[in-house]
């Protein structure tokens, strides 16, 4: 017979079970839905683009929560597509789920749909990667668990994540250069 766990077991297990150190894609899939109002929309009755990244950033927020358990603030939201407007009274769903975590740091991917309501026709509007930081209470970087891909869908979006992760920094460091740059060719004319 197996014996019971005693009471340190049992903390750590309920400790692994609130802060382990890998997690998997699944228990980060979150979700969101909205009904498109008039204050939401433009003067065609579409989306508003901003209004479309605050979900996405919402979104994107609550999968880097369930991730790292702790406080975030959004990097950088440096890939969206807007492949279609949604209009007035449409149905927005927002689906998102951790990429892949680094070290305090974690890419997120959103996918949106938008449904009409009369007609039942569901598309796919938009789709995002967001960086989101973790931090503690005292406002200071925080490391994330690390994230388990199991699936095949789940494995190729960590490996991307890893070339746009080297893709940001190279365009950080150049966009850096090209300041810097600037700045000299300012002061050499002055
Ligand atoms: C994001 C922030 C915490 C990074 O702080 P920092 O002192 O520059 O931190 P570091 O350079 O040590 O980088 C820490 C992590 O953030 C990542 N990071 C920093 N800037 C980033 C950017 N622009 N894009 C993507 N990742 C970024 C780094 O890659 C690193 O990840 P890792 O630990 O997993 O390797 C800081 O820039 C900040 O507070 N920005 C404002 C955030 C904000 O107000 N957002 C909107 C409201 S939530």
């Amino acid at each position: 017979m197996r014996a019971r766990p005693n009471v340190r077991e049992r903390s750590v297990m309920s400790e692994l079970k609130t802060n382990p150190t890998v997690r998997t894609v699944a228990s980060t899939q979150s979700e969101m839905t909205e009904i498109i109002l008039p204050n939401d929309t433009n003067t065609l009755g579409n989306l508003l683009g901003g209004r479309l990244m605050h979900f996405i950033d919402l979104t994107g927020a609550m999968a880097a929560y369930r991730h790292s358990r702790t406080h975030v603030v959004t990097a950088a939201m440096d890939h969206i597509d807007f492949i279609r407007p949604v209009h007035l009274g449409d149905l927005l769903t927002l689906k998102s789920s951790v990429n892949r975590a680094f070290t305090t740091s974690m890419e997120v991917g959103v996918k949106v749909w938008a449904e009409n309501t009369r007609t039942g026709t569901v598309a796919h509007v938009a789709s995002a990667y967001l960086v989101f930081v973790a931090i503690d209470e005292h406002g200071r970087l925080t490391k994330v668990p690390e994230l388990n891909p199991e699936t095949p869908d789940e494995i190729r979006r960590f490996e991307d994540a890893l070339r746009r992760r080297e893709h940001r920094e190279a365009e950080y460091a150049r966009r850096k250069q090209a300041k810097l740059a600037t700045a000299m060719l300012k002061e050499t004319k002055s």
